[in-house]
């Protein structure tokens, strides 16, 4: 298996710039997510990585070797299209053999391999079985099967289960990552499901309009986004992003909305820009009487134990999770506070992450 890296990678189709300046190390073995909205970027970068698509510019390493310039049959990548298209006319034996069939590898050898993958997947048993015959999940690992038994140096995925219904796709989201937590293959995954990039992966880079926002695992993205365009796009619901009159200066230690004061991590510098933005997660606000940040109850969404509350502030509405025993009235006044260490300040201008306690961690790229 290899390790991955990109370098200040490019493409332009004509004027339009549709990846810009991407870098980014992916360990061997890792689960790497490309994450991001439609028309990011992110097939553009994966078709470069395996070899469909030639960058204007940039290097691209494949354990160690710039492969650039090589084309996508030199590159021992395995790129995973459609994960579900099988051949009805085979049975799983020579679904999952095909590949080696093509390749011209000897048939002893592909009966040893495609046993050890079978194994591998559970589905040994189904052998010799036909595959029209097979339920959903067993089809699925038949095609993993064809996918693996090649043992490239890295698999690259393209929303593999896009068009999978949801109860569907938290299944196989488990079966991909068990298959690779057991595989250990270096793989590129894209998708622009926040949930499922959060779930599996152990390290995410997030696109936006060609340029990669933050690169980190799923838990530095949650804790400490780094644009206002990534702590909108991960957490469900987002995270409350409110306006801040105050310029904050070096050693603030405070900033007042709607005239109540609000603890933040202490200043290290002064805020570069005019206006700021406070950014919130829900589970991090809770009701507290004694709060000077007033709002009314707006309404609420029961999950189960907890609920999301929405809460109307002067110039915000602002989402809170708390635990559905507590009851709310919609129409009801609270005061909302906020765990200080847990908040994050913006620059909305540069929509950039202010540094503050929360900062303090560990960085990539
Ligand atoms: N061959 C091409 N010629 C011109 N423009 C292209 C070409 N391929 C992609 N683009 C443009 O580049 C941008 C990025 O496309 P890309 O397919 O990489 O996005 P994506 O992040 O995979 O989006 P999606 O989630 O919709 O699949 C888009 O604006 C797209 O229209
Ligand atoms: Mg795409």
């Amino acid at each position: 298996m290899a390790e991955i890296r990109v370098e200040k990678l490019e493409k332009a189709f004509g004027d339009f710039v549709a990846v810009r300046g991407v870098n980014f190390t992916i360990p061997d073995g890792a689960f790497f997510c490309l994450l991001g909205p439609s028309g990011c970027g992110k097939t553009t970068t994966l078709r470069m990585i395996a070899g469909l698509e030639l960058p204007s510019s940039g290097r691209i390493f494949l354990g160690g070797e710039d492969v650039a310039f090589k084309r996508a049959s030199e590159r021992d990548i395995a790129f995973v299209f459609q994960l579900f298209a099988l051949y009805p006319h085979m049975n799983v034996r020579r679904n999952i053999g095909f590949p080696l069939l093509c390749q011209g590898v000897p048939s002893s050898e592909i009966k040893t391999r495609v046993e050890e993958t079978a194994k591998l997947l559970r589905i040994d048993h189904l052998l010799d079985k036909s595959v029209s015959g097979l339920a959903g999940g067993d089809r699925q690992r038949v095609a993993l099967g064809r996918a693996i038994v090649r043992r490239p140096l890295a698999f690259l995925m393209d929303e593999p289960l896009g068009t999978l219904d949801t109860e569907f796709r938290d299944l196989m989201c488990e079966e991909l990552r068990h298959l690779h937590d057991r595989i250990k293959a270096t793989t590129v995954y894209v998708t622009h499901d926040q949930l499922e990039a959060m779930s599996m992966a152990d390290l995410i880079a997030i696109m936006n309009n060609g340029v990669v926002e933050q690169l980190g695992t799923p838990q530095e993205i949650y804790d400490r986004p780094a644009t206002l365009f990534v702590a909108d796009f991960v957490g469900s619901p987002a995270m409350n992003l409110i306006p801040v009159a105050d310029r904050l200066s070096k050693g603030a230690e405070a900033l007042t909305l709607s005239g109540a004061r609000i603890a933040i991590p202490e200043m290290r510098e002064d805020a570069p820009g005019e206006a700021l933005v406070l950014g919130a997660r829900p589970e991090h606000i809770r009701f507290d009487d004694a709060s000077g940040y007033r709002g009314e109850i707006f309404g609420t969404e029961y999950l189960g134990t907890m609920q999301i509350v929405t809460v109307k502030t002067v110039g915000a509405s602002v989402k809170v999770k708390v635990p559905a025993s507590i009851n709310v009235t919609a129409g009801e006044q609270v005061g909302l506070a906020f765990l200080g260490d847990r908040l994050s300040l913006f620059d909305k201008g540069t929509g950039r992450a202010l540094r503050s306690a929360l900062h303090d961690g560990a960085h990539h790229g």
